[in-house]
């Protein structure tokens, strides 16, 4: 059974998509069954993997359209990497999904649909804690927080953890805060504040490695990469490769391995 992890943080441009595609493809590379949802209309993720941004996808799914694992491409360039596409449509995805009967549960159906079948799912979120990334919520067993190194990187995170409290209470109540991972650090003094603040504020749950800022992680997008193949020498890859092997220690009692 897949342990379902959403990235999320309703701050725009702090990282998420960039980890949820490096993440899943270092975790898939060190021999897990990975799949990334992307579930952001602007379909980053999608894009980023080198895939077609106008296939049926996430949205087609909560509407009924059409079965997740019909949808699911496979990474060319990874064995054990999948992905379940997004497309602009999915912009419509909070005004449909509140109509729906059993809304709040929707995207649990698909995500449980597909837990066999892997042992990661990561669900990249978009910048919003409309009634999409609610539905994630509902639908994750933990969250996943990209905290940019900048002013004020706690200020915000508040909205977010009450919105987690409010899905823990009356949707999702195993919902875990999986880690904060600081990104984009650049070793300066403002950035060694953030740093020390959010581990001060969150203890254990921040990551010790941290994502520095590398130019090589924003090329590789265009390229249709994840960083370990665009550059496996840049400074990401290595950063990637040694969160994913962090994230996959603090898992190795709780979630059990499956060949
Ligand atoms: N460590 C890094 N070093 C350099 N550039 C980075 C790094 N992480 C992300 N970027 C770049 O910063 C921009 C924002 O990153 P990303 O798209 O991952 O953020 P996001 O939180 O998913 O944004 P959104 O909220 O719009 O979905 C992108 O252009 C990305 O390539
Ligand atoms: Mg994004």
């Amino acid at each position: 059974m897949a342990k379902v992890v959403a990235l999320a943080n309703q701050k725009g441009g702090v990282g998420k998509t960039t980890t949820a595609i490096n993440l899943a493809a270092s975790v898939a590379l060190l021999g897990k069954k990975v799949l990334l949802i992307d579930a952001d209309p602007q379909a980053n993720a999608t894009s980023g993997l080198g895939f077609d941004i106008n296939l049926d996808g996430i949205y087609e799914c909560i509407v009924g359209e059409c079965k997740a694992s019909d949808v699911i491409l496979h990474s060319e360039d990874i064995k054990k990497l999948w992905l379940l596409p997004s497309s602009i449509n999915l912009v419509a995805a909070d005004t449909e999904l509140s109509t729906m009967e059993n809304a709040h549960h929707i995207i649990k159906g698909i995500v449980d649909s597909l837990r066999d079948n892997y042992d990661y799912i990561f669900i990249d979120c978009s910048p919003s804690l409309g009634f999409t990334t609610v539905n994630i919520l509902t639908a994750a067993d933990s969250v996943l927080v990209p905290v940019q190194c900048e002013y004020l990187a706690l200020e915000g995170l508040s909205k977010l953890l009450n919105t987690i409290k409010m899905v823990k209470s009356r949707l999702n109540p195993e919902l875990q805060i999986e880690g904060f991972v600081l990104t984009m650090y650049m070793r300066n003094k403002l950035n060694n504040q953030v740093v020390s603040e959010v581990r001060t504020h969150f203890g254990e749950l921040a990551y010790e490695t941290i994502i520095q800022r590398n130019i090589r992680l924003g090329e590789a997008p265009s390229h249709g990469k994840p960083i370990m193949l665009y550059d496996a020498s840049a400074t990401g890859a290595t950063n990637y490769l040694s969160l994913a092997r962090e994230f996959l220690k603090r898992n190795r009692n709780t979630h059990s391995k499956k060949e």
